[in-house]
């Protein structure tokens, strides 16, 4: 079985372009592929956070992503921080990583232009990544449209790596995009993020779906209800073709460009949609949070596993590069 590995920052809560971008293709290579999920504290600590939320916002990632289906019988969950050898990793990579290159990331000019003094965590963001997925030697890396120019410096530093210490030891993951390859904020064109507050969240209330989408940006030519549209021109069609039957998406593409019906009656179907979706995940993470035991157990199990999978790659890496071994320890060639 091939492996996976993807990640995800606990930098606010789950959202669609998350979970259409990326969660969903993981839960789906579950049963076919030796998946790995991280939820990537260091990372979201490049960026300005709140250091007595992040424990919550980690716990409630984890809760989020099992209620999406993530399942521990069938998949390693577990939190980067738990894992030392993520760092530690790091640190080799930017020995072989150049500058130039990380200076190259969009990613990074977008963030550092929104901050007065960059810090240094933030230029080498994918060189931590680049250790979240090498360090386990996977060859998979479901992400979205976003992640992509990451994947290529991780496949660079592999192939440095390699180069200079050991012939073919890291792969060079590809990446696995789904058909949400970048799914829109709800105030139009930027992508749906986080930091952009233009999101909507998968655990929110059917009223609260509402609230988000009712105001949210349609195709601008349709400035009164007798105006036809263009569904390919509208955001909100592109969500209803995740989340309605194939029927409704019909019907919903006939009606705009026909004036058959408003916007507002448009959105109340997907708003109907969405929140039909999202309430079993939301029942789900009602009661994973009544017992709070069960979800660190989780956790704990999966950084126990991967802890071990992680320490025989940073052994290896020791060895090929050099270090000197403890006495007595075990070594793998
Ligand atoms: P993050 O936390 O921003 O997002 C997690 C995943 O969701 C995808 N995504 C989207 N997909 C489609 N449309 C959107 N609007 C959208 N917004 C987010 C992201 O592409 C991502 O797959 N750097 C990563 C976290 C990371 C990682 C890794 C990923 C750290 N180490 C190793 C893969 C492998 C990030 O910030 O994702």
């Amino acid at each position: 079985m091939a492996r996976v590995f993807s990640g995800i920052q606990p930098s606010g809560e789950l959202h669609i372009g998350n979970y259409l971008g990326a969660v969903r293709n993981w839960v789906a290579l579950q049963d076919t592929h030796e998946c790995l999920i991280c939820i990537v504290d260091y990372h979201a600590i490049t960026q300005a956070y709140e250091p007595e939320l992040l424990a919550q916002r980690t716990f409630d990632m984890a809760v989020s992503l099992l209620a999406s289906g993530i399942d521990p019988a069938r998949c390693i969950l577990f939190v980067q921080s738990h894992v030392p050898e993520h760092t530690e990793l790091s640190w080799v990579f930017t020995t072989v990583t150049p500058i130039g290159e990380l200076e190259r990331m969009t990613q990074f000019k977008d963030k550092s232009q929104r901050q007065e003094s960059v810090p240094a965590g933030l230029l080498n963001y994918p060189v931590l990544q680049a250790a979240d997925v090498l360090l386990y030697r996977a060859e998979i890396v479901p992400v979205g449209e976003d992640q992509l120019q990451h994947l290529e410096l991780m496949r660079e530093i592999a192939r440095k790596w390699n180069a200079r210490y050991r012939e073919g030891f890291f792969p060079e993951p590809q990446a696995m995009l789904s058909q949400a390859r970048r799914i829109a904020g709800l105030d139009g064109d930027a992508k749906m993020s986080k930091s952009l507050g233009n999101t909507i969240g998968l655990l929110e209330a059917p009223d609260r779906i509402w609230e988000l989408l009712r105001p949210a940006k349609t195709d601008p030519a349709r400035v009164t209800k007798k105006d036809p549209g263009d569904p390919e021109k509208c955001n909100l069609y592109s969500l209803h073709q995740y989340f309605s039957p194939p029927a409704t998406v019909r019907d919903v593409a006939a009606k705009c460009r026909s004036a058959g019906w408003g916007c507002l009656e448009c959105k109340r179907v997907l708003a109907d949609n969405m929140a039909a979706e999202f309430a079993p995940i939301r029942e789900r993470a009602a009661a994973l949070k009544a017992q709070p035991e069960r979800v660190h157990e989780i956790l704990a199990d999966g950084a126990r596993r991967a802890h071990a999978m992680a320490r025989e790659t940073m052994d290896a890496v020791r060895a090929a590069m050099g270090f000197l071994p403890i006495q007595g320890a075990r070594v793998r060639p």
